[in-house]
């Protein structure tokens, strides 16, 4: 074994029980109040704040302090995060149940690693051949951008072969960035619900059509399903060049050659699906918005790539926002964490997120396979900050239970609509202080707790760098937090079982029969064989 595999587990770290100590300040009577903390040091914001490439980081108003954050650095160094994050940017093996390097970080240095970054596995990482791959990929792109007789693009894919993609393409297209607006129209289908892509089909055309069937595996059931459907629309409404308009982005590439693409765009195992959109994953954004467009969102990504192989574990953004999880979840208690992105082209962040960090995270063994004695990844949800504050923010306000939250800001509109943008940004810093402040009522229903935590992320706009920075921020915070609560943060096991019920359960339906299948499922058979189906 990996000298970086015997690190201690957060819970081993001597530092782990010193916070168990100090977390009993922050409950019960004369517990830690924010609005106290910001009275007795008038620095705390900045000295909670951090400056990472392209994201201003305020963490002054979470329920910490000074000692609390020591401490937490100091757990980072017992468990060794940073020989860690050494070898997973060195392409060491370190999903190790599936005995993979995490390569997702090399598709964004290709064709040189930063300066930063030493000693990279040159056996697990051939930059070349992922430029090159890139090259192909982005040439491909702009081919087709350049097509007038292509007026959409369909994306079929699912989990990290869609959310990436068009979390990213909604981003430009709402910022209308370089140029998002030349290019064909982009569509995602990832349901196996027909009724999306039944719509999705509505209204296009054969002949000025291009599917681009996104499946790392080429075997997802719901992705396999959606582009049988396709191809079949195709061939019925008169489309004859099938290896024309149909291209695949997959590590396997023989299964997608079967399916008669006419392109395939490969890349490796080792880059796992929630983070592979910096590989030919991110087909569809770079036909989005550019080639240029998409080098610049990994330029982005990279800067963040060095600052989180270089900077120290105190002023490392990525390790610090993990720790701060850390905290929150196993001493604090917190179950989940909001999203509230104040931006149009971020509306997909929380669902981006959502598979990112709990199909990452929410593990309830570590990678040597012990039980975990300590909570895992809470649950992530949320959704535009504005929306927000007209659904649940009541209960982020005065529900009975705390939820931090993550405000996403972003300075720079790229609208000339007047008005708009100040007011949308005083929503964001109004909601997180009154967040903290709360305020005392004339009745019971009019109070306000406060001292409700949060943290806010500042991008300067939300042009291709930044976008870049961020989603690699949120990677590196993920796998960090992974790497502190031992676990690993690049399979999910979880996922399977269902996916084997779901074959069984479907040759009931096909059958009309419930044979074999548990009391309830049988009864909802049943239910369902009497119901008409057409
Ligand atoms: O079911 C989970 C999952 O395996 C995700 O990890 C992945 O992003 C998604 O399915 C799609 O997988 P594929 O790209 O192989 O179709």
């Amino acid at each position: 074994m990996a000298d970086w595999e015997h690190r201690p587990r957060c819970d081993e770290a001597p530092a782990w029980a010193q916070l168990a100590q100090e977390a009993r300040r922050f409950t019960g009577e004369g517990a830690f109040d924010l609005r106290a903390a910001f009275a007795d040091d008038a620095q705390r914001a900045q000295r909670f704040a951090l400056r990472a490439p392209q994201v201003f980081a305020d963490l002054s108003k979470n329920l910490w302090d000074e000692p609390v954050r020591a401490l937490l650095t100091q757990l980072a160094e017992q468990c060794r995060v940073e020989q860690w994050r050494d070898a997973m940017l060195a392409g060491e093996r370190v999903n190790v149940s599936e005995q993979r390097p995490a390569t997702h970080v090399h598709w964004r240095w290709a064709p040189d690693a930063p300066t930063s970054v030493e000693n990279c596995a040159t056996d697990a990482i051939n930059l070349q051949e992922t430029r090159r791959i890139l090259d192909d990929m982005l040439a491909y792109a702009e081919e087709v951008r350049a097509d007038a007789a292509i007026t959409d693009v369909v994306n079929i894919g699912i989990g990290g072969s869609d959310l990436g993609p068009r979390l990213l393409a909604q981003a430009f297209a709402a910022t209308a960035a370089a140029g998002a607006a030349d290019g064909p129209r982009v569509h995602f289908v990832s349901n196996m619900d027909g009724h999306q892509m039944a719509q999705t089909l509505r209204g296009l055309r054969a002949e000025s059509t291009l599917f681009i069937i996104v499946s790392k595996t080429f075997s997802t059931a719901e992705t396999m399903q959606n582009a049988a459907s396709a191809r079949q629309w195709f061939e019925e409404q008169g489309g004859r060049d099938t290896a024309r308009h149909f291209t695949a982005v997959s590590a396997n590439t023989e299964a997608a050659a079967r399916f008669g693409v006419g392109r395939c765009f490969g890349f490796d195992a080792g880059v796992g699906g929630r983070y592979s959109l910096w590989s030919p994953v991110g087909l569809a954004v770079a036909i989005a918005a550019g080639a240029q467009a998409f080098e610049a969102l990994r330029h982005g990504a990279r800067e963040m790539d060095a600052h989180f192989a270089s900077a120290s574990l105190a002023d490392n953004l990525p390790v610090q926002l993990a720790l701060l999880d850390v905290w929150q979840r196993n001493f604090l208690g917190f179950s989940s964490r909001c999203i509230a992105p104040y931006h149009h082209g971020l509306r997909s962040l929380p669902a981006y997120l959502q598979q990112l960090e709990m199909e990452s995270n929410g593990k309830r063994v570590d990678a040597h396979g012990r039980t975990l004695p300590f909570a895992s990844a809470p649950v992530t949800w949320g959704q535009v900050g504005s929306n927000g504050q007209h659904a649940f923010f009541q209960a982020l306000h005065q529900g009975s239970d705390v939820v931090p939250v993550e405000f996403v800001l972003v300075r720079r509109a790229a609208h000339s609509l007047p008005g708009h943008h100040e007011k949308l940004l005083a929503n964001a810093l109004a909601q997180s202080r009154a967040l903290m402040l709360g305020q005392e009522g004339d009745a019971p229903e009019r109070h306000f707790p406060g001292n409700r935590p949060s943290t806010t992320l500042l991008l300067p706009d939300l042009g291709a760098a930044s976008l870049g920075a961020v989603l690699a921020l949120y990677e590196h915070r993920t796998a960090a937090l992974g790497a502190l609560w031992g676990a690993n943060s690049f399979d999910q096991w979880g996922v399977e079982l269902g996916k084997r019920h779901a074959g069984d359960i479907a040759d009931c339906l096909r059958q009309g029969s419930s044979a074999g299948m548990d009391a309830s499922t049988a009864m909802l058979l049943d239910e369902m064989h009497a119901l008409p189906s057409v």
